[in-house]
């Protein structure tokens, strides 16, 4: 038999097992662990109850237990705003930080949990940046939280970090959802679910939020061997039980949405950010701004519409899928894209 034809051979082999476990995705069950990766831990349990470890201030960071209304225990910590760092952590000085200041809800992208490099970097930047508290949460199924993750939970997961920073004095107004990748979907879910219950109140004092957009099929590295045959793909697709539908809820939301993505990402590519932008701003007039950094290099353009709907696109030249949202440039983009003529960015009020 000649290489040629071993060669043959090896990709009708790898091509049936490939077919095999595109038909498997089709079960609901290889679904919910191939998309979420929650079993990718790289940190125990036990770890987790300590924040410090991960590198976070040990003067200004909780370990919490949230509930969820179906029963469900997450894993998350609380991180002080940067302002109250050196305040003793007590019960009353937990409650005056969210009677005083805003909170970042951070929904974290697929695998591992809340403790990976990036998502402790945003849980830090948050609160020295916006003189924010932050919540990072472990969606059920992930980390040291008990379930197993679907979009309904996970939604509902959004919904109990949302209580509890209600529930210790913050208001709705001055919370700001920020999801990353997956997290974009469970949030703009949850913003969906807040605005259809009358939660948000009129633009610019209503809840904000910061979103990346997330399409399942791109983050699904499965799927990736099919991007030449895009129809195909997206017939499959229509098999997978997880559909964000990030679009579709941003339109029932009045309240800012900034959406940020790197032009370098290969993982989403930043066209999913920009349609989606477009999508919201058909019928706006949007502004358009070249950021160049102090160095003289080009660090993204930022283009916004404050009509029917306040709107906000960053897109950076540099950040990979990863790294933007830890990224001071964007929450300096975010501080701007807050404070205008009609609403100001004031962590102390
Ligand atoms: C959740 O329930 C546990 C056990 O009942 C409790 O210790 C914890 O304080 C609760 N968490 C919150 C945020 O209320
Ligand atoms: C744009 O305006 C048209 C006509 O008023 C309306 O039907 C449509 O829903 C609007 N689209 C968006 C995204 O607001």
């Amino acid at each position: 038999m000649g290489i040629l034809a071993k060669g043959h051979k090896w990709l009708v082999i790898f091509g049936g097992i490939y077919a095999a476990i595109m038909v498997s995705l089709m079960h609901p069950y290889v679904q919910q662990e191939v998309l979420y990766l929650r079993r990718v831990r790289m940190a125990d349990k036990e770890t987790l109850s300590n924040p410090a470890a991960f590198g976070l201030s040990p003067f200004k960071t909780l370990n919490l237990q949230l509930n969820t209304s179906d029963g469900e225990q997450l894993g998350a910590w609380h991180v002080l705003p940067d302002s109250l760092s050196r305040a003793d952590a007590t019960e009353s000085a937990i409650t005056e930080a969210f009677h005083t200041h805003p909170t970042v809800l951070f929904a974290h992208g697929n695998a591992a949990t809340r403790a990976m490099s990036g998502r402790v970097a945003t849980a830090a930047l948050m609160p020295h940046k916006l003189d924010a508290n932050v919540i990072s949460f472990d969606y059920r199924g992930f980390g040291d939280s008990t379930g197993l993750p679907s979009e309904l939970g996970m939604t509902l997961d959004a919904q109990s970090a949302f209580d509890y920073a209600i529930s210790r004095g913050a208001t709705p107004e001055k919370i700001i959802l920020m999801g990353q990748s997956l997290g974009t979907g469970i949030m703009s879910n949850f913003a969906r679910d807040l605005a259809e219950r009358g939660v948000s109140v009129p633009p610019f004092s209503s809840v904000a939020k910061l979103l990346e957009t997330y399409k399942v099929a791109g983050l699904f590295p499965l799927f990736s061997p099919l991007r030449a045959l895009p129809q195909l793909r997206d017939y499959l697709f229509t098999f997978l039980r997880h559909k964000y539908n990030t679009a579709e809820n941003l339109h029932h939301i009045q309240s800012p949405v900034l959406i940020a993505h790197s032009l370098d990402d290969l993982e989403i590519p930043a066209e999913h950010s920009i349609g989606l932008f477009r999508s919201q701003t058909v019928n706006s007039t949007t502004e358009s701004q070249q950021l160049t950094s102090l160095t003289g290099h080009e660090f993204g353009v930022f283009e916004h519409a404050d009509k029917p709907a306040k709107r906000g696109l960053l897109l950076t030249h540099k950040g990979g899928h990863n790294n933007v949202v830890w990224s001071e440039g964007l929450a300096d983009t975010l501080l701007m894209f807050l404070s205008d003529d009609e609403f100001t960015y004031d962590p102390h009020y």
